[in-house]
């Protein structure tokens, strides 16, 4: 597939060259969605993904023509999924954003704002994580799910996506913003947003590169619907825009055949 935007059905769909690419028109997108955010309401609200490609982005926001740019004072910090290891371990999505990205920048550590899933009550852990985001959006907890202005996700190679991992658990949460996930094939539980909250997003962008995606990527944007195995399809904002961020090599069997 080349280059250059194509909708299809209702998708958004961004195709450039490689994974540094991608990197680039995300740190593009993040900064024109936190201009919109601020203008509209005065603050940007974000929530972070793990995973290699958002690794690349976060290095880039702390540099030039991004980090200036961005309202780091009027930022809050969120996550979309956490795994079960401590800050300082090399599996922390947040340690990878803080060394990364949120060592570099001006913005108030009150505003950043952590999953606990290395705790082991991680049902409390989900309830203090919503009281967190209801604090700061100014809602309860019992309320609809409030509306990030921007959230980053990623595809895993077997579908899930942030730590919706197929035929999991947390898939079916109709209510609770926030979940604890078991995930069978790496034996260990993970906290995650869940669809409902997700899926209010004002925007919410998915960063995909690498031929290892192909596959998959197709399956979920063009294969028949079967989001208990392909969890990722399960997003789909109530009234914000979704855009995917490909590279080629990952876009590669788009348009093919379904298998
Ligand atoms: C995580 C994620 C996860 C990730 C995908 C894709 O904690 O690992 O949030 O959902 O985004 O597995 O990761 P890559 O971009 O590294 O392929």
């Amino acid at each position: 597939m080349k280059t250059g935007q194509i909708l299809r059905h209702e998708v958004d769909l961004l195709v450039v060259s490689d994974f540094a690419a991608v990197a680039q028109e995300a740190a593009k997108q993040v900064v024109a969605i936190a201009d919109k955010a601020v203008a509209r309401c005065g603050r940007f609200t974000v929530a972070l993904a793990g995973g290699s490609t958002p690794k690349r982005l976060y290095s880039l926001l702390t540099a030039e023509p991004y980090c200036t740019r961005l309202p780091w004072r009027g930022t809050h910090i969120f996550w979309g999924d956490e795994r079960a290891a401590p800050p300082e371990h090399p599996d922390s999505n947040f340690g990878m954003a803080r060394a990364t990205l949120l060592s570099r920048v001006p913005i108030p550590a009150n505003q950043v704002h952590r999953m606990q899933a290395e705790r082991t009550d991680l049902d409390a852990a989900a309830s203090e994580y919503e009281s967190e985001i209801a604090k700061v959006f100014e809602i309860r907890p019992t309320d609809e799910p409030p509306m990030f202005d921007l959230i980053l996700l990623g595809l895993g190679p077997d579908g899930h996506t942030a730590s919706l991992f197929p035929y999991s658990h947390a898939l079916q949460e109709a209510t609770r913003w926030v979940a604890p996930n078991y995930i069978p094939e790496l034996k260990t539980n993970r906290l995650t947003l869940t669809p409902p909250i997700l899926n209010r997003a004002s925007a919410i962008l998915f960063l995909v590169s690498g031929g290892e995606k192909a596959a998959v990527l197709q399956a979920v944007l063009e294969g028949p619907p079967d989001p208990e195995r392909l969890p990722a399809q399960l997003i789909r904002p109530v009234a914000g825009r979704l855009l995917w961020l490909v590279d080629q090599a990952a876009a590669s069997r788009l348009g093919e055949k379904v298998p």
